[in-house]
């Protein structure tokens, strides 16, 4: 891909003078006086959201603080009707908080005027599920309309959207129509269409939602692109959990409008503390396997030999991984791997080792395993016997 000069330290259209472009790592600049924190700052300060409805006010958000760090990749998740998109709709006044206060860069944005509105929305890009493209335009005045709307020069218009579409790898597809092109496509011209503007903040809504999964592949790669490259700061709400483990920093667990908890990414879905974080990564588990389901007992069978079956498990802390040879030295007995695996995520090992020993040999005291510099995993336990010196039945 090219860089994309026209987004690196252009002059952010429409910005009132005196202010920094804000896009690019590269237009921060000493001359132009960063805001507090850096820009693409976001804070929620005790933001609640009530909806009138004729059932009865519903309480959408409820006493939500927390701070989205410049230039970080920030998911959202939580159960359907958790307050996902109303919490990231406030960061753009597409909702009004109830109560509370949204600050972006510093700035409370809830006492922004028309004018200053204007300004912060093109600020902050936002693409969707369904992509929302005018299915009358082309490629090219689909990404230029926000262009045109903030009044940017002819010239300046086609040098940009040119060096839009080579950045979202569209360029001949700049005649096309909406309808001729597939999701991904889409999906390209709606990334596109939202940094147009040079904005320091992009919010996705289920964005990879309506992709395949190889599709998703592709646009998260280049969400990750464009967040490295224009240091944009990108919130994300999706319910692929695969997604966040795939590319944010850190994530929210929003229940039922409120925090469930948050925090940096290896360690929310290494340890999830709340019920809710642990339904929604349930999918991503290593259930055991049918077959061993169907087989596996909670006592030892009362003759003959058995296995017993035992669940090791990392959460990513302490830089503690599997280690073969003194998981076999701690267990005393030779040890058969059956099941499940390890994901690294920012270089943390996490996930489900199902191993079986000979139930012929004593065990040793698990729990000690699990603990100090000796620790062969971060929790050990026994789930279970199959019948059987092996485990083909
Ligand atoms: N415009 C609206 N009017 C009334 N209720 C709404 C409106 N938007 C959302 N809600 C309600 O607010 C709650 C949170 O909705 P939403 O933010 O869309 O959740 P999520 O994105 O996590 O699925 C839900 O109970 C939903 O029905
Ligand atoms: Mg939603």
């Amino acid at each position: 891909m090219n860089t994309p000069s026209a987004l690196r330290g252009a002059p952010w259209p429409g910005a009132p003078a005196g202010t920094a472009a804000p896009a690019a790592a590269g237009a921060r600049d000493a001359a132009a006086a960063p805001a507090p924190g850096g820009t693409g700052t976001v804070a929620f300060e005790g933001v609640g959201k009530v909806y009138p409805s004729s059932a009865g006010a519903v309480a959408a958000l409820q006493d939500i603080s927390l701070e989205i760090p410049a230039g970080s990749i920030f998911g959202i998740i939580g159960r359907s009707g958790a307050g996902k998109s109303s919490l990231l709709r406030t960061i753009n006044r597409l909702e009004q908080p109830t109560s509370g206060r949204v600050l972006v860069d510093g700035a409370d944005i809830g006492r922004f005027t028309e004018g200053e509105l204007v300004a912060l929305r093109r600020r902050i890009g936002m693409i969707f599920q369904h992509f929302n493209l005018l299915s009358a335009k082309t490629v090219h005045d689909n990404v230029a309309l926000p262009l045109r709307v903030a009044g940017t020069p002819r010239a300046e218009i086609v040098r940009r959207v040119a060096e839009l579409l080579a950045l979202v790898g569209l360029q001949d597809k700049q005649h096309a129509y909406p309808a001729r092109l597939s999701g991904g496509q889409k999906q390209r011209v709606g990334i596109a269409r939202a940094l147009a503007t040079g904005p320091e903040i992009l919010l996705c809504d289920e964005a990879t939602s309506a992709l395949d999964p190889e599709t998703t592949q592709s646009i998260l790669a280049l969400l990750r692109d464009i967040n490295r490259r224009l240091g944009i700061t990108i919130i994300l709400i999706t319910h692929e959990m695969s997604v966040i483990r795939e590319i944010a920093d850190r994530v929210l667990v929003l229940e039922q409008g409120r925090i469930a908890e948050q925090g940096e990414v290896w360690q929310v879905f290494g340890a999830p503390r709340h019920e809710a974080t642990r339904a929604l990564l349930a999918p991503l588990q290593h259930g055991l396997p049918d077959d061993l389901q169907e087989r596996l007992a909670p006592e030892p069978p009362a003759a003959g030999p058995y296995r017993r079956v035992l669940r090791l498990s990392y959460t990513g802390a302490d830089g503690l991984e599997p280690d073969f040879a003194r998981i076999a030295q701690a267990l005393q007995s030779p040890v058969r791997l059956l099941h499940g695996g390890v994901d690294r995520l920012r270089g943390h090992a996490q996930g489900r080792l199902l191993l079986s020993v000979p139930g012929s040999a004593a065990l040793p005291d698990l729990a000690t395993l699990a603990q100090g510099p000796q620790a062969i995993a971060h929790s050990i336990e026994v789930i279970g016997h199959v019948a059987g010196a092996d485990h083909s039945a």
